[in-house]
């Protein structure tokens, strides 16, 4: 049977755990070669061998992608190893801490910003000339509900991640004719490690999820199918768009 990412090459931030290890592993499925990232080599190399295991191809790139060097390093060591870059997530993420704006320090909100919507933008800049190259490039930002209204302590993450969706609607103009698709996934609550402290607490769980129409976490894979879509040619007419996958959340009044 013929697989959705045959011959394609993908790059996926945040690969060593949550959501980007599910979408790396199922592109890798799908015939992807995938080029793992994120700043814990021992996770990422149990991510490659599983991968590999399956009889996929996996490149571990350890590198924090907020470093100077990051997006030349993963551009390069990509097209070294696979000699193109078709597919590029944006995954690596998330939020530390939670404040009011008031008395939040401005070292934290910069932390934030760097970490989820300057560390994307330097690696799509590194990336869209072997993208663009290719003929099939797609690129996919991992956004987050919270961009979508008010984030009370969370302003520094949801302003983060509305920033993510402006870019992406704005990249998706202008590489309209270029043959670079770039679209936004926008999960809602997941069970990864980053939630972990809201399952913590049993009242605090039940007001989480007491706002979602499907009344449970969604699960990483749940999120990969989703980025599967946008990465292949299933998606081929879609571009500068949001993908929103929250179980009804968003659509709660
Ligand atoms: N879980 C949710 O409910 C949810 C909802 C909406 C949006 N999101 C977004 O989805 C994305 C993935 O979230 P997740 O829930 O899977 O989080 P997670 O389980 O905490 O995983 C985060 C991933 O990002 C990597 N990472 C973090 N900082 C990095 C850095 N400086 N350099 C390189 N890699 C870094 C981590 O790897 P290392 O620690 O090994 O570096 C890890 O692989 C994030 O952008 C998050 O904001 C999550």
């Amino acid at each position: 049977m013929d697989r959705t990412l045959e011959g394609r090459t993908a790059v996926v931030t945040g690969a060593s755990r949550g959501i980007g290890r599910a979408i790396a592993t199922l592109f890798a499925a799908e015939g992807a070669n995938v080029a793992l990232v994120s700043r814990s080599r021992e996770a990422l190399d149990d991510v490659a061998a599983g991968i590999t295991r399956d009889g996929g191809q996996a490149l571990v790139i350890a590198v924090d992608i907020t470093a100077d060097e990051a997006p030349e390093e993963i551009v390069g060591s990509t097209l070294e190893a696979f000699g193109g870059l078709d597919i590029l997530v944006n995954n690596a993420g998330g939020n530390s801490f939670m404040a009011p704006l008031q008395t939040m320090r401005f070292s934290g909100w910069q932390k934030t910003m760097v970490l989820n919507l300057d560390s994307t933008v330097r690696l799509i800049q590194a990336a869209l000339a072997p993208i663009t190259a290719g003929g099939h490039g797609s690129i996919i930002n991992v956004s987050s509900v919270t961009a979508l209204r008010g984030s009370p302590l969370m302003s520094h993450y949801g302003a983060a991640k509305a920033a993510v969706v402006s870019l992406t609607q704005s990249l998706g103009v202008e590489l309209g004719e270029q043959g670079v698709r770039a679209n936004a996934l926008v999960p809602g609550w997941i069970e990864t490690d980053l939630t972990g402290f809201l399952r913590t607490d049993d009242a605090l769980e039940d007001s989480v999820l007491s706002r979602v129409p499907m009344k449970r976490w969604g699960r990483p894979e749940e999120i990969a199918q989703a980025a599967l879509f946008l990465a292949s040619d299933a998606s081929s007419f879609m571009t500068g768009q949001s993908l929103v996958v929250d179980g009804g959340l968003s659509a709660n009044p």
